[in-house]
């Protein structure tokens, strides 16, 4: 909603926008009104004749000119500004709509805007409308949906995802219909959470069929106290009578306990039967004990009552999930390690005094190394370097169990053995079987055998943590496994493409120059400090992390050619080697324009302005008293020579202003030259104003004879006066004097001042 009323907004600021500048030609940042910052583009100056490229366009619009709408945006006839098409993003096709505002519609849907489904069509979703009274059919994976679909998206279980719920989440495997949760985390003891299900593992069922005897199976008091455990010939099944009411238990023998990790996940059934009604279930019926955990569940859900004398199967599922109702709830490391060792699988046998329970059929699903039918529920784990085995259970050569007591969930350690020699992997114990070590495997680790002093162990002169060998020729001690971007003999320094200072315990770190130096280039950064050295793509800064002076965009893009193009600005109106983060320039004061090409003429006019005029005021005094002196007008002659003077000083000072004028034309000149070529009318005013001022100080200078010769008649008359003694004598200059000069410089500045008026 808030978009429909800001769009109006946009378009009221575009209005306000001053009108785009005379497009003449089109050679300038014509933006229909929507922008008025351009910024210059060779590559569109090629493409099209015009290289303003619009910035910034409002109203929804874009393109070069601002002259479309964005995408997903509209154009009404006859209006400027871009609406926003708001099409359904389920009902229609698209986001685009036509000049009247319609979207493309989905099969179904219909409305301008695909938002409402036709007649005999329901529920819009992603598909469009379906036509009423069909169901929408979900296409999901039986083993991996919960069977449930909306919208036509399947649900899938937890560990499971895909559009149809077809394949396991990552860190899971063996997507399984039984499995309430699908998949089944990777165990890999711990060490790796990546693992497929194996391939060279068959389904293997352990299994007492009592057949023969009772296999092993044996009587127990929830004590902990044996009792008696009979076969039957007849029915071929075991079976356990109880005089009291403590509980007896079915004690499961050596083949269903020990480390049955291949049956996680499966299940252990059996086929029970009690031979009295009326008995309720405990939550304490099946017994798992293992690791030093326990885990129990009863036959039945509470309240449900056992059958008398009936014969039926009852089925646990080996996993932690809710749904598997073993208490308390484990989490899948937990569980895992429980059945790693299982050390106790009791079933209930007696519910209360002379009760008889019956077993038969026991059975849990298992898998074997050996061809048959697949069992997808083992996993086959991709291990780090440290571990080996399809379950990451055991440790690398070179490496040994950091706690031995946990086996294959202790984590694997280096071997610390002299020369990087490989060790037993549970006592550490280095092997011995290289020649060439096995002398000096007893240095300890951190510290060498001197070959010139085979009798003693040396410190190794290496960081913490380092061990240190003999290099080939006997010379030279090298640390071994230097860390990561460390380099030289004792890792001391940091390698090519790495700083920091192991020395001073700085460990070494990878350049970071955000991708802006050469890949393969040598000495990208200051091995010490990190500071980027080689930035390319016109970057620079510490890291390459900002454009270089006179670049702009994005020094962190993916792409080079989204990284730093070059500012596009005047080099004169624009403020050098700068623009900003969007490619405009930023002008200097007085200068405008999309590169800061155009100056502002008030500014530089007004300057001009302001000299002419006072060349005015000082002109007419001057032809006041010029006047005055032609006309010789009854004045003394101390009186004349006080206004020569007045008069003298006048045009020095016009003659002064007149130099400063120049100097200032002198910048407008430089002005005018930079605006050539861009068919500007105001380069030819300043011309004309150029010429005048030249003028101007022409007339100046003649001027300034004049009144050198005016000086000196005047001399000569007060010689003249003091020779003649005469009380008075009447001067005349010359009209001849001033050939017309002064009429003209008055003309001329009056031109001046008409054209800095413009
Ligand atoms: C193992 O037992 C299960 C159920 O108890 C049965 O479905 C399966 O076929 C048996 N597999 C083998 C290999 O005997
Ligand atoms: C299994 O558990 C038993 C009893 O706690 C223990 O003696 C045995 O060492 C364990 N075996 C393994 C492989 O952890
Ligand atoms: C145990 O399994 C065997 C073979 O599948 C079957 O014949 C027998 O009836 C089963 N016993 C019970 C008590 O269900
Ligand atoms: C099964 O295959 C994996 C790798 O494919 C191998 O590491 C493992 O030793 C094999 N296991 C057996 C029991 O053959």
């Amino acid at each position: 909603m808030a978009e429909r009323w800001l769009l109006p907004l946009a378009c009221l600021a575009a209005s306000l926008l001053p009108a785009a500048r005379s497009a003449r030609s089109g050679e300038v940042c014509d933006c229909n009104g929507m922008s008025r910052q351009c910024i210059f583009d060779w590559q569109l100056l090629r493409e099209t004749g015009n290289g303003y490229r619009c910035l910034g366009c409002l109203g929804n619009t874009e393109g070069p000119r601002c002259e479309r709408c964005r995408d997903g945006f509209f154009r009404r006839r006859g209006e400027q500004c871009c609406l926003p098409c708001l099409c359904h993003p389920w009902g229609s096709l698209g986001p685009q709509c036509d000049s009247d505002g319609r979207c493309s519609c989905k099969p179904g849907v219909m409305g301008d805007k695909c938002d409402q489904c036709q007649l005999g069509f329901e529920s819009l979703s992603e598909a469009g409308c379906r036509r009423s009274g069909q169901s929408l059919q979900c296409e999901c994976d039986p083993a991996g949906s919960t069977g449930h679909c909306h919208s036509g998206r399947c649900i899938c279980k937890e560990s499971v995802t895909g559009e149809q719920c077809q394949r396991c989440k990552q860190h899971f495997y063996n997507l399984d219909a039984r499995n309430p949760a699908g998949c089944s985390p990777c165990f890999c003891y711990g060490h790796s959470v990546t693992c497929i299900s194996a391939d060279n593992y068959s389904a293997h069922n352990i299994t007492s069929t009592f057949q023969q005897g009772s296999e092993g199976w044996q009587g127990v008091h929830e004590s902990g106290s044996p009792a008696q455990l009979q076969w039957s010939p007849r029915h071929q099944d075991a079976f356990i009578a109880a005089r009291t009411s403590e509980p007896i238990y079915f004690m499961a023998p050596a083949k269903f306990l020990g480390n049955q990790q291949l049956s996680y996940g499966q299940t252990l059934s059996f086929v029970y039967r009690l031979d009295r009604g009326g008995r309720q279930p405990s939550p304490h019926d099946v017994v798992l004990e293992g690791h030093g955990l326990r885990v129990t569940a009863p036959f039945l859900p509470q309240g449900e009552v056992l059958p008398c004398g009936i014969s039926q199967m009852y089925t646990f599922r080996l996993d932690e999930h809710p749904s598997s109702k073993w208490s308390p709830r484990l989490n899948h490391f937990e569980f895992r390690r429980l059945l790693g060792n299982l050390t106790a699988l009791w079933i209930r046998a007696t519910f209360g005094e002379y009760s008889t329970g019956y077993l038969d059929n026991v059975t849990l699903v298992s898998a074997q190394p050996v061809p048959g039918v697949p069992a997808p529920w083992v996993e086959r784990c991709q291990c780090p370097a440290e571990y080996r085995g399809q379950f990451c259970q055991s440790c690398a050569p070179g490496y040994r169990r950091d706690i031995p007591s946990q086996g294959p969930f202790s984590i694997c350690v280096p071997c610390n053995c002299q020369g990087g020699g490989t060790c037993e992997p549970d006592t550490g114990e280095c092997y011995s079987g290289d020649e060439n070590v096995g002398n000096v495997a007893s240095c300890p680790f951190g510290s060498y055998r001197d070959p010139r002093q085979p009798h003693s162990c040396r410190t190794c002169p290496c960081g913490p943590g380092q061990g240190c060998s003999v290099g080939p020729g006997g010379e030279e001690v090298i640390c071994d496994h230097c860390p990561p971007g460390a380099a030289g003999a004792n890792c001391e320094y940091c390698a090519d493409g790495y700083f920091g200072d192991p020395a001073a315990s700085q460990p070494c770190q990878l350049c970071r120059c955000n991708g802006n130096v050469e890949p393969n280039a040598v000495g990208n950064c200051d091995r010490r400090t990190g500071e980027c050295l080689k930035c390319i793509y016109n970057t620079a800064g510490f890291y390459c992390d900002r454009c270089k002076d006179g670049f702009f965009g994005n020094p962190l893009a993916s792409d080079p050619s989204d990284k730093c193009r070059a500012c596009n600005c005047d080099s004169v109106g624009a403020e050098p080697l700068k623009c900003r983060s969007d490619g405009s320039c930023i002008c200097k004061p007085g200068f405008e324009g999309p590169r800061c090409e155009e100056s502002e003429c008030p500014a530089c006019y007004g300057q001009v302005k302001v000299q002419v005029e006072l060349y005015l005021q000082q002109l007419a005094e001057l032809e006041l008293l010029l006047s005055e002196v032609r006309a010789g007008g009854g004045t003394g002659s101390q009186e004349l020579e006080g206004r020569m003077l007045v008069a003298e000083e006048m045009l020095q000072t016009i003659l002064r202003e007149a130099l400063s004028l120049q100097a200032s034309d002198r910048s407008l000149e430089g002005r005018v030259a930079r605006m050539k070529g861009q068919g500007s009318s105001s380069q030819s005013h300043l011309d004309e104003i150029k010429a005048t001022v030249e003028r101007v100080r022409a007339l100046g200078s003649q001027y300034e004879r004049q009144v050198q010769e005016t000086r000196q008649l005047l001399e000569r008359a007060r010689l003249d006066l003091d020779r003649s003694g005469a009380a008075l004598l009447r001067v005349t200059i010359p009209v001849s004097s001033f050939p017309g000069g002064s009429n003209q410089f008055l003309l001329l500045a009056q031109e001046a001042l008409r054209l800095a008026n413009r």
